[in-house]
């Protein structure tokens, strides 16, 4: 399993990071098959596995729930959980708890918390007990409210000089890396030219040290609306919704279970049953 030094060292040789997110120990399992360099159990899952239209109502027994079954799936990635809304803003204490309860109970590598300013001292706090954070800047969606939307961030000079400043600090206090959504490409170019750990993107540009991208948008699973910087490999959930359509075709026409799928008694047994 590679660790938040080889992450550091792979910016350093200028080998991008691939990241993608999983919720459940077939999406785990298919990531570290595909050799993903670090697995996400995003609170994205809110969204697209859970169906809420935030990752507001997200609680932290759920994205245990969701890691321990990733931690299954996935036993030699690098897993970095998110911090659920709210789960880290009340006091250290309340963050440490939080934190202590998704490091123990699922067995993650890491914890990803969103924002910096009053949060850098709970980045500081969680790092100082042990805990690896991942910090994520532009569009938090937990902020999503504030922020107005689901919309790119720091479309001006001065939020640019904000995010930076913001990046930098996190890196400052011991983040090992950030994530940065949803921002224009040229301000990703410089937060990763001017911090040291290294950047992960999602609608940042390639100029980010590596990319993350969730399950459900890379694989079309979902009938939910993409984003512009998603890209999509490959396009399942028609191929899932017509499959169940033609299994409910074929049980209400009695073509299936066809004899191939079925159990026979054996003739001696048959004669004792029926005479
Ligand atoms: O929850 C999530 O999937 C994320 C990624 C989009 C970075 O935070
Ligand atoms: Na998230």
């Amino acid at each position: 399993m590679k660790t938040t030094a080889d992450f550091l060292k792979m910016k350093q040789n200028g080998e991008k990071i691939t990241m993608v997110t999983a919720y459940d120990y077939p999406s785990a399992k298919a990531a570290e098959e595909a050799v993903t360099d670090m697995i996400l159990v995003g609170d994205s899952l809110g969204m697209v596995v859970l169906g809420y239209n935030s990752t507001v109502p997200v609680t932290i027994d759920d994205m245990i729930h969701h890691a321990k079954a990733v931690r299954r799936g996935a036993k030699n990635t690098f897993i970095v959980v998110d911090m659920p809304f709210m789960t880290y803003h009340l006091s250290r204490e309340e963050t440490l708890k939080s934190a202590a309860r998704i490091m123990q109970e699922s067995g993650a590598d890491a914890v990803k918390v969103e924002g910096a300013g009053n949060v850098l001292p709970m980045i500081e706090a969680l790092i100082e007990s042990g805990i690896p954070v991942m910090a994520h800047l532009g569009l938090t969606p937990q902020s999503a409210g504030v922020l107005g939307g689901f919309k790119v961030q720091a479309k001006t000079a001065d939020q640019a000089r904000q995010l930076i400043s913001d990046a930098k600090a996190c890196e400052k206090v011991g983040a090992f890396s950030v994530v940065l959504e949803c921002i224009p490409q040229q301000i990703t170019e410089k937060v990763s030219a001017e911090c040291d750990i290294p950047t992960i993107g999602i609608g940042a540009g390639v100029q980010a040290d590596g990319q993350v991208l969730v399950f459900h948008d890379l694989v079309g699973f979902g009938d939910h609306r993409v984003p512009k910087f998603v890209k999509k490999y490959t396009e399942v959930y028609p191929d899932i919704a017509g499959a169940i359509r033609q299994y409910n075709k074929e049980v209400k026409a009695e073509a299936f279970p066809t004899e191939a799928h079925s159990f026979n008694l054996k003739e001696e047994e048959r004669i004792s049953l029926y005479g």
